[in-house]
C-alpha cells in the first residue's frame, strides 16, 4: 500500500503519543464536567475512538453526519445536516472531534450550530489542521498535526471513500486525484 503514496506524512507511531497528549489535556481540562465528544463522521471515526479511549475522566460521544455542498476537495462552506445528535446538548461540554480542518467552513457552521443550542460549552480537537488553507477563522482548542496543502489520506481521511483503514496519514500524488 505505502508505494503509491508521494509521501508518508505521519506514522502511526507519531500519531498514537499525540492522541494520547491530546487525550490527557482533554481529561485534565473537563475534570469533573462529563464532556460530550461529538465525533464529525466518517473521517473522525478512528481518531474519536482512539481519543475516547485514552480519556480517563467519565464522558459520552454521539456523532454527527454532514455533507458539504462543494466539490469532492473543496468545501463550499453550506453545510447540511445528514445525522444529527442523538440528545439535546443544552448545559453541556462539547467538545467536537474532527479529523482534520482545512478551510474551516464546515466547523465554522458546526461550531455555530451546536452553539446554537444553549451548552455550556462548545470546544473543538482536531487530528490535522491545514493552516495554508484556511477561509475562517476558528479557534481549536486541540490540534494534533499541521499538514501541508496536500491531498491527505489514511487514519480516517479518504479519497472517494477510499484508503481510510490506513494506520498511517499519506499524501496522495496529483496524478492520482
Ligand atoms: C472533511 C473533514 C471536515 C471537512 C473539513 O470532511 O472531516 O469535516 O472536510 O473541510 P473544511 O475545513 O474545508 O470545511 P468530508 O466532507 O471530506 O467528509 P468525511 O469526513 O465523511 O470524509
Amino acid at each position: 500500500m505505502r508505494e503509491q503514496f508521494e509521501e508518508v506524512l505521519l506514522e502511526e507511531e507519531q500519531i498514537r503519543p499525540r492522541v494520547s497528549e491530546i487525550a490527557a489535556r482533554i481529561s485534565h481540562d473537563y475534570e469533573g464536567k462529563d464532556p460530550l465528544l461529538v465525533c464529525v463522521l466518517k473521517g473522525a471515526v478512528f481518531f474519536m475512538a482512539d481519543l475516547t479511549r485514552e480519556i480517563t475522566i467519565p464522558c459520552e460521544m454521539d456523532f454527527m453526519a454532514v455533507s458539504s455542498y462543494g466539490t469532492a476537495s473543496d468545501s463550499s462552506g453550506v453545510v447540511r445536516i445528514l445525522k444529527d445528535l442523538d440528545a439535546t446538548i443544552e448545559d453541556r461540554h462539547v467538545i467536537i472531534v474532527e479529523d482534520i480542518v482545512d478551510t474551516g467552513l464546515t466547523l465554522s457552521y458546526l461550531r455555530k450550530s451546536l452553539s446554537a443550542r444553549n451548552p455550556a460549552s462548545v470546544e473543538v480537537a482536531t487530528l490535522l489542521t491545514k493552516p495554508t488553507r484556511r477561509k475562517v477563522d476558528v479557534p481549536c482548542l486541540y490540534e494534533g498535526f499541521d499538514v501541508p496543502d496536500k491531498f491527505v489520506v489514511g487514519y480516517g481521511l479518504d479519497y472517494q471513500e477510499r484508503y481510510r483503514n490506513l494506520r498511517f496519514i499519506a499524501a496522495l500524488p496529483e496524478g492520482k486525484l
